[in-house]
């Protein structure tokens, strides 16, 4: 018999920054569900990945003088040591700069270009760059990108657009005949509400830069960035160069992304997949932010949190349970490091960790480590199996409906259960007594039993703690924890051995710093990117009151830099051709130690075009460029990105 198959997905993060804990939620969600379908007995394909074009990715490069894949390289290696430390269990990461991917953009986009679903026009429109979006004045929210609050950009470009509107009523009623497709519900009404006010052909291709996959049938394009991302899904299961792999797991059972994007996943995805010919995914998933001390998490704000620095204080597990146990499921929820600690110290250490301890300790204690069921079971011991049974059931059920709090919490009531079990019992009481030693037996036996089951039931949201359980329980540690072991009375005649306590307790120290296992962890797990650490400025003095009109006479134009090299002998100097709309300029700028030549290059810069030329290093210079400088020798270019060349800047 052929296994079910499932494959889910996360949203493949953007390499433009390191990976914080936001973008960490989201992949142990997708983890913990993949987990738990291999311990289903099921098929599983879980892909994640990164999402590598587009103009954010090129200007950050060019920022830093390097190529895109440089930059990007680099970052790559941060994702994947972050997964590999969460213990992530993805079956393949997919990077959009992959040949693999190209082929696929390219094989889908001249198909649909072909069958006459994708036109060329002249576009002018309000573009986002962190989000790689274009908007209309309509949908800005105070004149800011709807979806992220920051300003947009005028940019104009040819392109080629994707007839979205086309697929408007087919999309309604795909959407009224498969009610799931969207969660949790409230999302759906959303998207609804937004197709209904009535659906733009979607602008597909870019020229205004060059990172990304090149359009087929025009070279001077590059592909969107978001038809390209998009695309990963297949990518991933090797349509078009495998039918037996693809066809075994498309449709997606699951495409779990954060609420913001659910937009492109549920409108956008769907229609390209229809206009494909291709079948739909099967739920698209959209969860809630993470918030930080109740406030979004921002570089700015300095709250962004690193994930690998709270793993190495606390630990991948006590991250992971923490993520899915404390946040509603499908909400935003708050991240707070007293929260975090509260939690590891009562569930994790008090709760899980306790019984384990308790447990093992006793049964070495009494039965020299040997679990036997002597069969002398008592009323109680019938209330402990029948809650081993149902949470079994309870969980099954709550994980399958994607309600993950639930099942933890149901798994968690057995464990308080099991506890109090211990005290109802005595066995330091039964031990006394020579003609009690059955009935001792039998309560380690329950005890122990328990104790097994439950860390099949947390191997998915726990997974480094349930071998270690399994491993103090006297058990051979399975390559995979199946579901179909998590039934009462399997455990015969082991061996337990005590080991290290599952989890240390977290003591604060006055300082507020936390020592963990006798080691020591400073107060600090807010990681501030470098980047926006305000420098302190030392500020010069206001100049003199000028008049407007003195002002007016400054003509301050938009240039685009053509040509830029070092000038040779100085150290300080760069000499630029710079393109003023149609006339070229020779403009030498002491701004060397702070630019490469090559990163300038395709870059706006501002102009004042109206300065008597002057003579540098016996070059002649025709124009100044603005830049901001602090007094702690930083010096940033004044810019106008998407802006034409020539623009008068006022
Ligand atoms: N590259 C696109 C996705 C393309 S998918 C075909 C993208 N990348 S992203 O790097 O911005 O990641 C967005 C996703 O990261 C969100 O959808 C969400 O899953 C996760 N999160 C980012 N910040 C988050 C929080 N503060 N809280 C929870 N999840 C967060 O969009």
């Amino acid at each position: 018999m052929t296994k079910p198959t499932y494959y889910i997905t996360t949203p493949i993060y953007y390499p433009s920054d390191k990976l914080h804990i936001g973008h960490a939620y989201c992949t142990t969600i997708a983890d913990t569900l993949a987990r738990f379908h291999r311990a289903k007995g099921e098929d599983v394909f879980f892909l994640t990945g990164s999402d590598e074009h587009g103009l954010k990715i090129q200007r950050k490069a060019q920022e830093k003088g390097i190529t895109p894949i440089e930059y990007v390289d680099a970052i790559i290696a941060n994702f994947k040591q972050l997964w590999n430390e969460l213990n992530i269990s993805n079956n393949d990461f997919i990077r959009t700069s992959e040949e693999r991917h190209h082929k696929v953009v390219q094989d889908v986009l001249t198909k649909i270009f072909e069958q006459g679903d994708i036109y060329k026009k002249n576009y002018e429109g309000l573009y986002c760059v962190p989000c790689e979006s274009y908007w209309l004045e309509r949908q800005l929210v105070d004149g800011k990108c709807p979806d992220c609050g920051r300003p947009v950009e005028k940019m104009q470009e040819e392109s080629y657009f994707f007839k979205l509107s086309k697929y408007q009523d087919w999309w309604l009623q795909f959407i009224e005949e498969n009610p799931n497709f969207i969660q949790p519900a409230s999302r759906r009404n959303e998207m609804i509400n937004f197709v209904k006010q009535g659906l733009e052909d979607l602008c597909i291709t870019r020229t205004t830069f060059d990172w990304g996959i090149p359009v087929p049938f025009d070279k001077k394009h590059v592909v969107y960035v978001w038809f390209d991302a998009l695309l990963n899904y297949l990518t991933g299961i090797k349509y078009g160069t495998d039918d037996a792999m693809f066809n075994k797991f498309w449709p997606a059972s699951l495409h779990l992304v954060g609420k913001e994007i659910v937009r492109f996943h549920t409108i956008i995805w769907p229609i390209m997949l229809k206009a494909m010919g291709v079948e739909l995914p099967q739920k698209v998933y959209g969860h809630g932010w993470l918030v930080i001390d109740g406030d979004k998490m921002s570089k700015s704000k300095g709250n962004v949190i690193d994930p690998l620095a709270l793993i190495d204080e606390f630990g991948a597990d006590a991250i992971r349970y923490f993520l899915l146990r404390e946040i509603v499921f499908g909400n935003d929820g708050n991240f707070s490091r007293d929260a975090l600690i509260t939690r590891i110290n009562s569930d994790l250490a008090n709760d899980l960790g306790n019984l384990l301890h308790r447990t093992v300790s006793m049964i070495e204690k009494y039965h020299g480590g040997v679990v036997t069921n002597a069969g002398v079971s008592e009323a109680v011991d019938e209330d402990l199996i029948a809650l081993v049974n149902s949470t079994v059931a309870n969980f099954e059920k709550d994980m399958d409906a994607m309600e993950i709090n639930s099942a933890i919490k149901g798994v968690w009531a057995l464990i308080s259960r099991a506890n109090k079990y211990i005290d109802e019992t005595g066995p330091w009481i039964l031990a006394k007594d020579e003609a009690k030693a059955a009935r001792l037996q039998t309560v380690m036996y329950n005890l122990a039993e328990t104790l097994r089951v439950v860390a099949i039931l947390v191997a998915p949201f726990i997974p480094s703690t349930s071998p270690k359980i399994y491993t103090q329980l006297g058990l051979e540690v399975p390559a995979e924890f199946l579901l179909a072991d998590a039934v009462f009375g399997k455990m015969e005649g082991t061996k337990v051995q005590k080991g290290d306590p599952l989890y240390p307790r977290i003591e604060i120290a006055e300082d507020g710093a936390t020592i963990i296992g006798g080691k020591r962890y400073e107060a600090k797990v807010e990681v501030p990117a470098p980047a926006v650490e305000e420098p302190k400025v030392e500020m010069e003095p206001i100049k003199e009151e000028i008049t407007i009109d003195a002002f007016e006479k400054i003509d301050l134009r938009v240039g685009t830099v053509k040509a830029a090299e070092k000038v040779k002998k100085s150290k300080k100097l760069l000499k630029l051709q710079v393109m003023i709309g149609e006339e070229e300029r020779t403009i030498v700028s002491g701004i060397a130690q702070y630019y490469e030549p090559e990163a300038l290059i395709g870059r706006n810069v501002i102009v004042i075009a109206n300065l008597a030329p002057a003579k540098l290093f016996g070059i002649e210079s025709f124009g100044m460029l603005l830049a901001a400088s602090d007094g702690n020798g930083n010096l940033v270019l004044a810019d106008a990105p998407g802006m034409a060349s020539g623009s008068r800047v006022k």
